[in-house]
């Protein structure tokens, strides 16, 4: 057996940070080597995404069991790579894409190739011998800025607040480690002030772990954080962004925005958005409008003038981030992996926004695992931006002491993508 080819596939399920189970694949290669990945999982999910299979076996965490994708792994597309080279990356996704043999990846799951395509960029880097980032591409060496999650609302706590996301973009750091430090010195003094307005049980947090605080509305959120920020004196140094995913608080019935108890229809929504970006400086928004109004997304675009970025409205899937380049809908693709399956076809979306002139920010799910792959991912596109949420437990830690690494082993060639990045929007 050749020191590239693939010797075995194995799969298990594990738990993500929701007490989830989730997949977890290692492969293989020759007699010595191994890579491992953990699948993530959506909350807020959009619904043109791959599919998750769930075993749906009520008598086993609640339905919610990834065996049938385990054995769909060790058993089917285990014994289709053995033999395969494991640093033929496309040609592996390729080959699992013809086994499911559906579009949405339901016959195998999603979870389970997803966890095989990461497993295998993670082996062949060791194969060969190289941090991922530089196996995924020899010259990444751009220091993303985190977009740090610091409350948290929607599908992702129990609070009042429709917002998903409301996050901290410290752009005006030097390094990667110094936007880190900041945002955490942030983050402790937005904690202290929301203890003095809503008492010790408004600092629970959210899946991502920023607060869930009993807030209202939309504004109010900033005003704490820029508060924070003011308070840690970076006020100079720190702007904002937003995850509305507005999707889940879209009446598709009555066509309007619900939020804070009133209702908007979209010229009003982005009216509303429109005086918070004159009173915050926001510098990007996040699923700004429902997942299938793409003239919406065309129109917010030109309005506001920041970055526009699609989640749930391109599910990181080529097919419908053509889609917005036609219609020039946002201006920024939101990169999940498992929401279309595999590396490559994420690859291929990023490839795609950068050719149309559109941004890419990496992204976790709301239930990750310990896995930091996302960082490597962010460093090996060059993309400049990592939404990864808030620098507190373990799944999202990782990523962050991932990227402090990675900032070391490339000295003085890395490059934190800072006030540029905000420059280049
Ligand atoms: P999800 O949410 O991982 O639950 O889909 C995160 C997001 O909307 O960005
Ligand atoms: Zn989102």
């Amino acid at each position: 057996m050749s020191n590239f080819q693939i010797s075995d596939v194995r799969a298990r399920e594990i738990i993500d940070c929701r007490g989830f189970p989730t997949v977890q694949v290692d492969i293989c290669v020759g007699d010595k080597m191994m890579g491992r990945a953990n699948v993530p999982a959506g909350r807020s999910t959009g619904s043109n995404e791959a599919h998750e299979l769930r075993d749906g076996d009520k008598n086993r965490y609640r339905g919610l069991g990834v065996k049938k994708a385990v054995n769909n792994v060790n058993e089917v597309i285990g014994p289709r790579l053995k033999g395969l080279d494991v640093t033929e990356q496309r040609k592996i996704d390729m080959a699992m894409i013809r086994l499911d043999g559906t579009l949405n990846k339901s016959a195998l799951g999603a979870n389970a190739i997803t966890g095989v395509s990461l497993a295998i960029a993670r082996a062949a880097a060791n194969v060969c011998g190289l941090p991922l980032y530089r196996y995924l591409n020899p010259n990444g060496y751009i220091l993303p800025v985190p977009f740090m999650n610091l409350l948290n609302g929607g599908k992702l706590t129990s609070n009042y607040l429709e917002i998903q996301e409301f996050i901290m973009v410290p752009v005006g750091a030097k390094s990667f480690k110094e936007a880190l430090q900041m945002t955490t010195e942030i983050n402790l003094i937005l904690r202290d002030l929301v203890i003095e307005k809503y008492g010790i049980l408004a600092v629970n947090t959210g899946d991502e772990g920023g607060y869930a605080t009993p807030m209202h509305g939309i504004r109010e959120p900033f005003e704490f954080m820029a508060k924070a920020v003011k308070k840690a004196g970076y006020e100079e140094k720190v702007v904002y962004a937003m995850d509305c995913a507005s999707t889940h608080w879209y009446d598709k019935k009555e066509k309007v925005y619900k939020l804070n108890k009133k209702s908007y229809d979209r010229e009003e929504l982005i009216n509303l958005y429109r005086e918070l970006i004159n009173e915050f400086p926001i510098i990007s928004m996040e699923d700004p409008l429902d997942e299938d109004d793409f003239e919406g997304y065309a129109k917010i675009t030109k309005d506001l003038g920041i970055q526009i970025i699609g989640d749930d409205l391109f599910v990181t899937n080529v097919e419908r981030i053509k889609e917005g380049v036609k219609k020039r809908a946002a201006n920024a693709l939101l990169l999940k992996v498992n929401q279309v399956g595999t590396l490559s076809e994420a690859l291929d979306a990023a490839d795609f926004a950068y050719r149309n002139q559109y941004k890419v920010q990496v992204s976790e799910r709301s239930g990750e695992t310990e896995d930091s792959f996302i960082a490597d991912l962010a460093v090996g596109l060059n993309c400049g931006q990592i939404k990864t949420g808030a620098p507190v437990r373990g799944e999202r830690t990782s990523k962050y002491n991932r990227l402090i690494q990675i900032e070391e082993e490339l000295g003085t060639s890395a490059i934190y993508a800072g006030t540029k990045l905000v420059k280049s929007f």
